[in-house]
């Protein structure tokens, strides 16, 4: 893979997790509806032709449940599936089930609730998000848990940028649950359909969570990543556990954020195998995806949607979308 020097985006998340960490973990939770919303398309179109009939489809890394809501208005019969999200963060599993999102109009889903003539996606997406929420006034508590001052004090500004309040309806709850859990355990998620096994599994930009692959530690706050953690290692008991997990012809959808495909190369990487980034601190990256190499492991995943990743400073494409074939 050839590495151009690197731009970080920063996703605009929902202004109600915007910066948000645990306080358990110290993850950020930050996530918006209908983030990259071809990908999302493109899983339910999947899904709804690989099982007409139905199936159980677990969001890990579910957050406070954007991902869950913005899947299950996409499906043509939702009824027939049962969304589980699920999050090793506690807050955000309260934040869901509590059920009240703030929008802010210059987040990444800010085009639900103001014009938006560049995306062009917008018209449709605002029509189904209206048919399952209903606005209603500002709460009078704190829905929010900004951590960054300055942020809160330029965007918190009510009246510059007024934001909306959302809750679900009821109809678009009914088959979603919002549970504590970690994507490590997912082998003992119990599940009634189809032998246990699950239509589709979502983890989006969260495999850099897992496998400690933090570029900000290159990138932005000079801190040293950890080059001890063996990434491919952590990858590859994951992805075989999904694959379990996962009925044939189920899928695997993974995140856009450069972290998700760009892995810092640690100490169990040959330096043969690496591309610098950093030559005064010697940190280096992985030549080679290692979370590819894993999937494509006896040939058991087929890539179906490639994507656009955020952050390469050129018009990289990576599959987002594993089918399992065998
Ligand atoms: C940056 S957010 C991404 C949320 C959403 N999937 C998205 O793409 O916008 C990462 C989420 O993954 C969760 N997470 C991290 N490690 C996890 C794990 N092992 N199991 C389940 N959730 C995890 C974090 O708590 C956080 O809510």
């Amino acid at each position: 893979m050839k590495v151009n020097p690197i731009t970080q985006t920063n996703h605009k998340t929902t202004f109600t997790s915007y910066n948000k960490r645990s306080s358990k973990t110290g993850l950020s939770v930050s996530t918006s509806f209908y983030l990259d919303f071809p990908v999302l398309r493109k899983a339910v179109k999947i899904i709804e032709e690989r099982f007409p009939s139905g199936a159980d489809i677990l969001v890990y890394a579910g957050s406070n449940g954007e991902e869950a809501y913005s899947i299950n208005t996409l499906l043509k019969n939702p009824s027939r599936y049962k969304i589980n999200s699920i999050d090793i963060c506690k807050e955000s599993i309260e934040y869901a089930n509590r059920g009240v999102y703030g929008i802010h109009p210059l987040a990444d889903d800010g085009f639900l609730i103001k014009e938006d003539k560049t995306n062009a996606d917008a018209p449709f997406l605002k029509k189904i998000f209206y048919k399952y929420f209903s606005e209603i006034n500002k709460p009078d508590y704190n829905i929010d848990n900004l951590s960054d001052v300055i942020y809160n004090i330029r965007l918190g500004n009510e009246d510059l940028f007024p934001q909306k309040f959302f809750v679900p309806n009821a109809g678009i709850k009914q088959n979603i649950r919002f549970l504590e859990g970690d994507i490590r355990d997912i082998s003992d998620f119990s599940l009634d359909s189809k032998q246990g096994k699950a239509g589709a599994v979502f983890f989006r930009n969260a495999l850099y969570q897992l496998t400690k692959n933090d570029l900000r530690g290159v990138m932005e706050y000079g801190d040293m990543p950890d080059l001890i953690f063996n990434k491919e290692e952590c990858l590859a008991d994951l992805i075989d556990k999904v694959y379990n997990k996962l009925s044939i012809g189920g899928i695997f959808v993974m995140g856009s954020h450069l972290q998700e495909h760009l892995y810092i190369a640690d100490k169990s990487v040959p330096d043969s195998k690496t591309i610098v980034a950093d030559a005064a601190r010697n940190i280096r990256y992985m030549a080679y995806p290692p979370h590819i190499k894993v999937l494509n492991k006896n040939g058991r995943f087929k890539p179906l949607f490639d994507y656009l990743i955020q952050g390469f400073g050129q018009n990289l494409k990576l599959p987002l979308i594993w089918q399992k074939i065998k």
